[in-house]
């Protein structure tokens, strides 16, 4: 969680900005903004321009305008919109274009009338393109220009489509979509084969020509490219630094999207913290001392006056009385993160001089064996994150279960799902109705390369990786008795960016957590999945926990997050290490080879083309790395989690 920090503006920082405890909060205030401007230009007899964004962040912008236009009476009849772009090859009436998106957010709920409304036409034939581009512009300036440009941020650092390499002079034009662009929106399209490759957007030129700019970010997995767009160069890499020459610029973000920024990574750079509203915790003085360890590539116990010094620290020394105090702190607080016994011990089997547990926390410390729920938001998030700990836990003695949060179907290729149905059609067990069914269904996939789509071809998909997540839990020693699947429904309703949490998925976790009444909850604190599941996951727990609150296993719960595919825990955000042995690794990539139908998603993930067991392996060690150059053990490899008691982790409401 973020500190409150009153030292802005900053020296790091080029364009100003505003932080919100959530991103709800922040489009409230950004949607009030956008409704005082086009009451003022009413009352003035003056339409109001508005750029508009599309994509997962504007959505509860959109819902705020609805909602001041049925309750507070905000009228759209003098508002003209142009929206930023729109995907190449798709007609307006198809459900994924941006003009359906504007439709079912915005438009057909409010009195703006339909010739108001601008989108570039994705279907255009390609020779009418070049001028379609030109009469937008020509249009944005014959209505006057835009007053008000909603933005969001691609985590190329994109704004409208101009991807990196897009000139500061550029205008409305056909471009090529970046692969991690076409990565971010294979969920919406059902896969990236069947994903846009082109698009047509408003330049740079064309945004910064706008009269005041709000760009909006929410979540952990824009914090770096919001960075780099605020205290970076300016740079036509980064489309969105362009920003920072706009004297009515302003970003908005919520704590997450926030939390690369310098006044949160490093405020001792800024000045004294007292001066910013903070203080020298353990927390911050952990960070400062593996942030002056990284610094000067020296272990922690090497660090000497002159380094902290030299690096605006001499605050810190002033609280501990020399460097050597200094780094024992630092240097036994990562050690306490370290342990083999992620459940605890057997007491009964507990001997004297055996070596602390030193994680555990009152007040299940001492409980033995535990019940410990593992909620895996797909079916291989698991074993792809804390296969290793798993294993441990069981063998340990431990009562394992685990929930899989969602079915997973989106992800399995509609060829993985013929050689399913290949194998039962030549099996010729089954009655001669099923044979036939299996025989035209393979022969519709031979001839056509895609299966006809069908809510029960979802469910046999589900199934696919349902049986994945069977053998790998098998492989971790995990019996299918204690295998949940949740199959939240959220996951089966609107494409991947804009779905909604229900009462339903909130129910189904809070009945899984009373049944179970787990001593430990480890669950993917990962907001970095660009599709949005994980967070909604997230929340799910979040919000079943609100309603569990009452019950007595809920005092003595414990949750560990580890953080999922995309990214890990910053060093100082690690509460519990658990490392690895080398055979612990080999067992934990058997686990993740179960997952079969989910190795072509490395063809999928952007730039980067590995395996995610590559992934798993890549960041195990590197996080060992990190350790050890730190001057703690040398270990094969690390997996890392954040503890956070039930309570503070409703406090917070998000990572
Ligand atoms: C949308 C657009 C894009 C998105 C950006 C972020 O019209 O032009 O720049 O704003 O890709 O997308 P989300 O909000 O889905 O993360």
């Amino acid at each position: 969680m973020l500190a409150k920090n009153s030292l802005v503006p900053n020296r790091f920082e080029h364009a100003p900005l505003t932080v919100f405890a959530n991103s709800l909060e922040a489009s409230r205030a950004v949607a009030r903004q956008v409704a005082e401007l086009i009451g003022t230009r009413q009352r003035e007899g003056l339409p109001t321009v508005l750029g508009l964004a599309t994509g997962s962040t504007p959505v509860s912008f959109y819902a705020e305008l609805v909602r001041l236009h049925h309750e507070e009476r905000l009228s759209f009849a003098n508002v003209i919109t142009f929206n930023l772009d729109e995907y190449r090859g798709l007609a307006p009436e198809h459900p994924q274009s941006y003009l359906s998106y504007m439709r079912e957010h915005l438009f057909d709920h409010v009195d703006i009338p339909a010739a108001n409304t601008h989108l570039p036409d994705g279907a255009v034939p390609g020779a009418a393109v070049d001028a379609q581009c030109r009469e937008y512009e020509e249009k944005i300036r014959a209505a006057g220009g835009i007053d008000f440009q909603i933005l969001g941020i691609g985590r190329t650092g994109h704004i409208g489509f101009n991807e990196p390499g897009s000139a500061r002079r550029s205008r409305t034009r056909l471009v090529t979509l970046d692969p991690l662009t076409r990565s971010d929106a294979a969920g919406d399209f059902g896969g990236e084969e069947h994903t846009p490759r082109y698009a047509i957007t408003m330049g740079v030129r064309t945004i910064l020509e706008a009269r005041r700019i709000v760009l909006m970010a929410w979540g952990q997995h824009k914090a770096g490219i919001v960075r780099t767009s605020i205290e970076g160069e300016i740079t036509s890499q980064v489309p969105a630094s362009f920003l920072q020459e706009h004297d009515q610029v302003h970003f908005i973000l919520d704590q997450a999207a926030a939390g690369a920024l310098a006044r949160y990574r490093t405020p001792w750079l800024l000045g004294a913290l007292e001066d910013q509203g903070l203080a020298w915790d353990e927390r911050m003085t952990r960070r400062a001392i593996l942030w002056l360890s990284q610094k000067c590539k020296k272990p922690i116990l090497k660090l000497t006056d002159d380094d902290y010094n030299e690096s605006s620290l001499q605050d810190l020394l002033q609280v501990y009385g020399s460097a050597y105090e200094t780094n024992l702190a630092g240097f036994y607080q990562m050690q306490h993160t370290i342990t083999g016994w992620p459940g605890g011990r057997d007491p009964a089997r507990t001997k004297p001089g055996d070596a602390p547990v030193r994680p555990l926390r009152a007040p299940s410390a001492n409980v033995f064996p535990k019940r410990v729920l593992v909620l895996s938001p797909h079916p291989d998030d698991d074993v792809i994150s804390m296969g290793g700990t798993l294993c441990r836990l069981v063998e340990h003695g431990h009562e394992v279960h685990i929930a899989y949060q969602v079915s997973g179907a989106n992800a399995v290729s509609d060829e993985s799902l013929w050689r399913a149905l290949l194998f039962v059609r030549d099996l010729g067990l089954t009655d001669s109705e099923t044979t036939r069914r299996m025989q035209a269904l393979c022969s519709a996939y031979e001839g056509a390369g895609v299966l006809p789509a069908s809510t029960e071809l979802t469910r046999w998909k589900a199934l696919v990786r349902r049986h994945e997540a069977i053998a790998a839990a098998h492989a971790c020693g995990v019996p299918t008795s204690h295998l949940h699947f949740l199959d939240l429904p959220f996951y089966h309703g609107a494409p991947a960016r804009r779905r909604q949490l229900g009462e339903a998925d909130v129910e189904i976790m809070r009945q899984l957590l009373c049944s179970l009444r787990p001593h430990l909850v480890f669950a993917a604190g990962d907001l970095d999945d660009p599709h949005g599941t994980h967070r909604l996951c997230l929340h799910a727990l979040r919000d079943a926990l609100e309603l569990s609150a009452g019950e007595p296993w809920f005092r003595e719960a414990e949750l560990w997050f580890y953080r999922g595919a995309w990214a890990e825990w910053e060093l100082d955000e690690i509460d519990l290490a658990v490392p690895l042995s080398p055979q612990e690794v080999l067992r934990r990539r058997r686990a993740i080879f179960r997952h079969e139908t989910q190795k072509d998603q490395a063809l999928f993930l952007g730039d980067d083309r590995r395996e995610f067991w590559q992934r798993t392996e890549d960041r195990g060690r590197r996080l060992a790395d990190a350790y050890n150059a730190l001057g703690l053990a040398e270990y094969e490899a690390i997996e890392a989690f954040r503890r956070y008691s039930p309570e503070e982790f409703l406090r917070h409401g998000q990572l």
